[in-house]
């Protein structure tokens, strides 16, 4: 079937995604008097947002009064291992408590203390509680109040729309190129400035805690395409705690605020062996600390027989689990018929959250190309090589808030506005060419990519299991040559799905290239040949397509701590290890 219909769209703005960093953004816009337009893949009230589960930190410092955005900083900085951005850190911790309160003044339904304070909890890792929360679906509730503004303020959000190219002429973004996913119609559209909030790429492992076609690394693939570079690519975290079966939702979350609110990890033998790896924290310690330890009890025969370990909130009372974390006690009798305020869980670490990403400026959330702005997990520099649980929330909507204002300045100094036919032409090109036939199906060869993830570029790696992977992954490619493609005047989820898996390979291998070139273990990144952290691997590693289009990195050297915060860090008393190691 040919596609002929097309039309155009117009804004001061395009924000591609509806997640909170994307809805966040376009409410300063539009506040600001501009136009903007957001588009999404999804229904516009079910973005992976809705998935975050635990909460949003601010240092409110409302139960534990010593607690403030230094200590936040602290936190932060030094579990990242210090290799995450001190500027983007310092803006995040100081600016969430007042954007906390901003999202509960608009309706958010944050768990409330008796004298009307938000309530906060312990989230792994935080010296503090400083995680403020809304039961365990703290996302959905920030969706949704960030949802409800957006409609107040009638900002169009188009869903089901498949966004295939950014549009650029001379290192300038004039808009994107997109299809709606149902009738199959583009759409071009034309704007000063483009947004986006695209998500990570966890959903290419085996076990992750993204749902079907969500988190593909589409973000990575149009920002390459575009002229942006991406950063510690091999910065993967994988949460400790995943479901494991039954096997449609294998890696789907346990959230964190299970242990936070005092849930145990357990082996086969019956010993709580967080002891053995964080006596300190126990089952509150780093979620890289955590994932380890869960996967070393499985490999080593102490997990479970369904391939996991234990992880029992039993001991606490049903109306306190029914309160505290009411979406994980419906999944597990929903979907495994087991109460858990009777019987442990069964689980195991799952691809969770895409620490690496595009390469932004911290304050302008601007991208090496005039015109791209980014923000939420599809950005790195944030949180290093390990993320504390509860950041993303903080993340997605302070940059998403900043995101939106740099875009507003940037489209009103705006001398000219580009535009280019010969890009907008080959964008549509570039669509037509995947729709042909073909030997392969495109559902098999995603599947074979998750595999490949898992088994070569998972928990643990190595620079054999890493290059045989890298190897595969380009075999792939050659065969994702060949996918047939059809559509109807209905569906053409087949043509996503090819844009889908061309995002998802280009996302793999910026992976896997960044992990052999870390020879050190740092955080999420785990090398069984190199087991140490390396004072000499102090550095970024930054990923860009080259002029054959292939993918070449640069090693930068890490941002400094400016002379305030170097001397926050020396005055902290935490994590004493890890300082000492950062600041040998
Ligand atoms: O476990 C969780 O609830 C996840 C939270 C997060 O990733 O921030």
């Amino acid at each position: 079937m040919n596609i002929k219909k097309h039309s155009t769209q117009i804004s001061n703005v395009l924000v591609i995604g509806c997640g909170g960093a994307g809805l966040r953004a376009s409410i300063e816009i539009k506040q600001a008097g501009l136009d903007v337009c957001i588009l999404g893949k999804r229904p516009r009230t079910d973005a992976h947002t809705v998935l975050a589960a635990g909460g949003i930190n601010a240092a409110l410092g409302n139960l534990d009064k010593k607690d403030s955005w230094r200590q936040h900083f602290i936190d932060t900085y030094l579990e990242g291992y210090g290799i995450g951005d001190p500027l983007k850190i310092e803006i995040m911790t100081k600016e969430s408590p007042s954007l906390v309160k901003e999202l509960d003044e608009w309706g958010a339904n944050f768990a409330k203390l008796k004298n009307g304070e938000l309530d906060q909890r312990f989230f792994g890792a935080h010296k503090f509680r400083r995680t403020c929360y809304s039961g365990d679906y703290t996302g959905l509730s920030i969706l949704r109040t960030l949802i409800k503004k957006v409609d107040e303020l009638k900002i169009p959000i188009f869903d089901s729309q498949y966004v295939t190219e950014l549009l650029i002429e001379d290192n300038i973004c004039f808009g994107a190129m997109s299809f709606n996913l149902f009738s199959c119609e583009r759409t071009v559209h034309l704007a000063d400035a483009v947004i986006l909030c695209t998500g990570g790429h966890t959903r290419i492992w085996k076990k992750s805690s993204s749902r079907k076609n969500e988190n593909t690394g589409d973000g990575y693939f149009l920002g390459l395409k575009a002229g942006c570079e991406l950063i510690d690519m091999e910065m993967v975290q994988f949460h400790p705690s995943g479901m494991l079966f039954p096997e449609e939702i294998e890696g789907t979350l346990v959230t964190e605020a299970v242990r936070g609110e005092g849930g145990k990890l357990i082996n086969n033998q019956g010993e709580r062996f967080m002891k053995r790896y964080d006596p300190e924290r126990m089952e509150l310690s780093t979620r890289d600390k955590v994932a380890i330890a869960n996967y070393t009890e499985i490999v080593e025969g102490r997990g479970t027989k369904n391939g996991g370990v234990f992880l029992d909130i039993s001991h606490k009372s049903k109306e306190f689990i029914v309160e505290k974390i009411p979406t994980i006690y419906r999944q597990f009798l929903e979907v495994q018929m087991l109460d858990i305020s009777e019987s442990p869980m069964e689980v195991a670490p799952t691809a969770h959250y895409s620490m690496g990403g595009l390469l932004v400026n911290p304050e302008d959330l601007s991208t090496s190309v005039d015109g791209i702005f980014a923000a939420g997990e599809v950005t790195g520099g944030l949180h290093g090589a390990n993320r504390l649980g509860g950041n993303s929330l903080a993340e997605i909507i302070i940059f998403g808030k900043r995101a939106g204002l740099a875009s507003v300045n940037y489209s009103r100094n705006l001398k000219q506005q580009v535009r280019s036919n010969r890009s907008i032409c080959l964008a549509h090109d570039n669509i037509k060419k995947f729709i042909k036939k073909g030997n392969q199906l495109v559902r098999p060869l995603q599947n074979e990519l998750r595999l490949i993830m898992w088994k070569y570029c998972g928990v643990i790696k190595n620079k054999e299991l890493l290059s045989e992977g890298l190897e595969k992954i380009k075999q792939l490619k050659i065969k994702s040559q060949e996918v047939d493609v059809r559509i109807d005047e209905y569906n053409c989820e087949d043509l996503a799905l090819v844009f889908d898996l061309q995002s998802s390979l280009i996302s793999a291998e910026a992976t896997v290239i960044s992990a052999i070139e870390r020879n050190e273990s740092r955080g999420a990144h785990q090398r069984s040949d190199f087991p140490e952290i390396d004072s000499s691997c102090e550095f970024n590693i930054v990923v860009r397509l080259n002029k054959n289009n292939n993918l070449e990195i640069i090693k930068v050297p890490l941002k400094p701590l400016n002379q305030n915060l170097q001397a926050i860090i020396e005055g902290s008393t935490p994590q004493e290890d890890i300082k000492n190691k950062l600041l040998e």
